[in-house]
């Protein structure tokens, strides 16, 4: 399986350095409508530089694209993509709109070729710890669970897409749909959604929602828009009936009376040239279940295109909200 990157960025580097731990696809070749970029990006990973997605694929004969550009543009590249005729993995948030959404999940039914957006907390080893907790029962009913994410303002973004509010959406959309999405996947279709948050210059920049199913209550907080050395945040309290799961600055900490406290251990990623990739956690078991899938044909399970459009459209009503209830 022969992969591209489009986007020479930030989570481009992400995805490239997942790749040499990744045994069965090969990266090939990055685009960026920057070509100082591209070339540079392709120097330092060993690959193809080129500047459009279509020429990317046809010159290489790619398998699959991983889109990994400004979310205004994921649309477009994605349905372009398929039009090439290659699998894709777009990054998070999967679209500005639920509409262009739809054209995205349109475009790959038509070209028969798969869709996976990157929602990796889904694939986070301590996430998937805690959603084994809540299905197993072993520590009794879930009571109440808090799942926070904050952190400075992400400077790196090239040509400062993240600063307007129709090419990124603020921090709710760009950071916080990470823990909505999880939410939905630890739990389903939320009772009720309440959500209040500020507004800034670069939109909804900070949320406080409260979600509830049946007498559990999810709290999300969320969002960027605090000073550069702000450390970055992200964190999980899950209180269950007969004990607690806390990670808070420090590693997924299991509580529950009668025992002892425990940290639960997790795999550490080897790359194939050496080196260690555990802080690469979820992205690894991203993209090799997009890479597994891609390969045997199997459908995906984990992530779907469907519970992808379901985070932004629920993320987009609290967006919402946040902007009825600050207005007033
Ligand atoms: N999954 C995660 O944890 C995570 C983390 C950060 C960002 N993201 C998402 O990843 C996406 C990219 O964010 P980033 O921080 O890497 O951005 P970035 O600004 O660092 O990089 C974007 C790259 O895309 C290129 N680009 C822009 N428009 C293009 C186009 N039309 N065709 C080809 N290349 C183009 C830019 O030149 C740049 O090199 C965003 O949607 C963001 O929300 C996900």
């Amino acid at each position: 399986m022969k992969s591209g990157i489009v986007g020479a960025g930030f989570m481009g580097r992400m995805h490239a350095n997942v790749y040499k731990a990744i045994e069965n696809a090969d990266l090939v070749a990055v685009a960026d409508i920057h070509p100082d970029r591209a070339e540079e990006f392709a120097k330092e990973f060993g690959l193809q530089a080129y500047n459009t997605v279509t020429e990317m694929v046809e010159a290489e004969g790619l398998d699959a694209v991983h889109v990994c550009t400004p979310t205004f543009t994921h649309k477009d590249l994605t349905i372009e993509s398929f039009k090439a005729g290659v699998n894709v993995l777009c990054e998070k948030p999967m679209a500005m709109a639920v509409e262009d959404a739809d054209e995205m999940i349109a475009a790959s039914e038509e070209a028969g070729k798969k869709l996976m957006i990157g929602h990796c907390i889904r694939y986070w080893p301590e996430y998937q710890y805690l959603k084994k907790m809540v299905e197993s029962g072993e520590y009794g009913k879930l009571l109440s669970v808090n799942l926070t994410r904050f952190g400075a303002f992400p400077t790196w973004a090239v040509d400062g897409w993240n600063l307007d509010e129709t090419k990124a959406g603020g921090g709710v959309l760009d950071m916080h749909i990470h823990d909505t999405d999880y939410i939905l996947y630890l739990l389903g279709e939320p009772d009720t959604i309440d959500s209040w948050g500020t507004v800034d210059k670069t939109g909804p920049g900070h949320v406080f929602t409260t979600m509830t199913y049946g007498n559990c209550v999810a709290h999300l907080e969320g969002g960027w828009n605090m000073p550069s050395d702000t450390p970055f945040k992200m964190a999980i309290r899950a209180i269950f009936e007969d004990g607690c799961a806390i990670m808070d600055q420090g590693p997924l900490t299991v509580y529950k009376n009668g025992q002892d406290a425990f940290e639960p251990e997790f795999e550490k990623m080897e790359a194939a040239g050496g080196g260690n990739l555990s802080d690469l956690g979820g992205y690894y078991h991203e993209i090799q279940d997009f890479v597994n899938r891609v390969q045997s044909g199997e459908p995906f399970e984990v992530v779907t295109p469907e519970t992808s459009r379901r985070s932004l459209e629920i993320t987009i009503e609290e967006i919402r909200q946040i902007k009825q209830k600050f207005s007033l």
